[in-house]
């Protein structure tokens, strides 16, 4: 079986054996993780351009190690240190690069439709590392497999994404992921955050923290933007956390125990208290170390399939 698309932009009308095919595609290089050589030979002679146009921690490296365990060739490139800080577009751009014989473009920009645009203008595969608060498909992926890691399936477990939705691409490739999946989805956060009709796309809405955590298996707290406070959403980050802040306190309360996640960069005792993001009901680190897997096998399943 293959990808429909020559390019990753989003899981958006991803069906559930393009996404099964991509999740079991990424244990195999998730065991080579373990190796003490992780290097293999699939994407020799190819060469992968990472265009950055938004500061990135977690996707840049993992991107870039992925592409190398793959024998890639790898060019990474940031707006400060190029032309497009004189001025020059994203189209000029790619399609310079892409004149230097480059197979496959990844990519994070601020502008939704970033990643689809740069499809359309280039020959290379492209893979969206984020565009604007539109989606962040291999997030998305790497967040869907490391509960499919800890739960042995993703149908009909309760994920609940906690915090600023609206502004999301994390929470947004996330339903559509988890939904397809079969996963029980909902959203929590202030009025403010959410999205209204949210619920269209087949998530349940909570306003409540108390609410939901009787009834979920996984927590998946989303970063506060701080630059939102400055526009009112919410009153204040203290008054933030006490109403949606993520605590031991808080979880307790469950069950059983949930699953704690998060995509980074983390606001510790804003979002996620730091005890409990460093507690062993987190996955986070778990989700980093997948997360260059996941982006293996989608560079691999693109990169091989022409
Ligand atoms: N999760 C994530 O996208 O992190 P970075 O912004 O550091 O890449």
């Amino acid at each position: 079986m293959k990808l429909k698309s020559r390019h990753l932009l989003g899981l958006d009308g991803m069906s559930k054996e393009e996404i099964a095919l991509i999740l079991d595609t990424a244990v195999s290089f998730r065991e080579i993780l373990d190796r003490p050589i992780k290097k293999v030979p699939p994407l020799q002679g190819k060469t992968v351009v990472n265009l950055f146009f938004e500061s990135s921690t977690r996707t840049r490296i993992s991107f870039e190690l992925a592409e190398r365990r793959l024998s890639a060739d790898v060019v990474s490139f940031s707006t400060a240190a190029s032309s497009v800080s004189k001025g020059e577009t994203l189209k000029d751009t790619a399609r310079n690069i892409e004149a230097m014989k480059i197979d496959m473009v990844v990519i994070r920009h601020p502008a939704a439709g970033s990643a689809h645009f740069l499809s359309r203008v280039v020959d290379a595969n492209v893979i969206n590392a984020g565009d604007g608060g539109h989606e962040h498909p291999t997030q998305g992926l790497l967040d869907m497999y490391t509960i499919w890691q800890k739960f042995g399936s993703l149908d009909g477990l309760r994920v609940c994404m906690v915090g600023d939705i609206t502004h999301s691409r994390v929470a947004r490739s996330n339903i559509y992921g988890l939904t397809t999946m079969g996963a029980e989805v909902s959203v929590c956060g202030p009025n403010t955050l959410i999205p209204r009709e949210i619920e269209k796309l087949g998530v349940k809405v909570f306003h409540r923290l108390e609410d939901v955590i009787p009834r979920v298996d996984v927590l998946n707290v989303l970063r506060i933007q701080l630059e939102r406070q400055k526009s009112g959403l919410f009153p204040s980050l203290r008054e933030y956390h006490r109403f949606f802040g993520v605590t031991k306190e808080k979880v307790a309360k469950a069950p059983k125990p949930i699953t704690i996640m998060h995509p980074g960069p983390i606001n510790r005792d804003v979002e996620l208290s730091a005890d409990l993001a460093d507690s062993e009901h987190s996955v986070i680190l778990q989700q980093v170390t997948n997360g260059v897997a996941i982006r293996m096998a989608v560079l691999y399943l693109l990169g091989t399939s022409n």
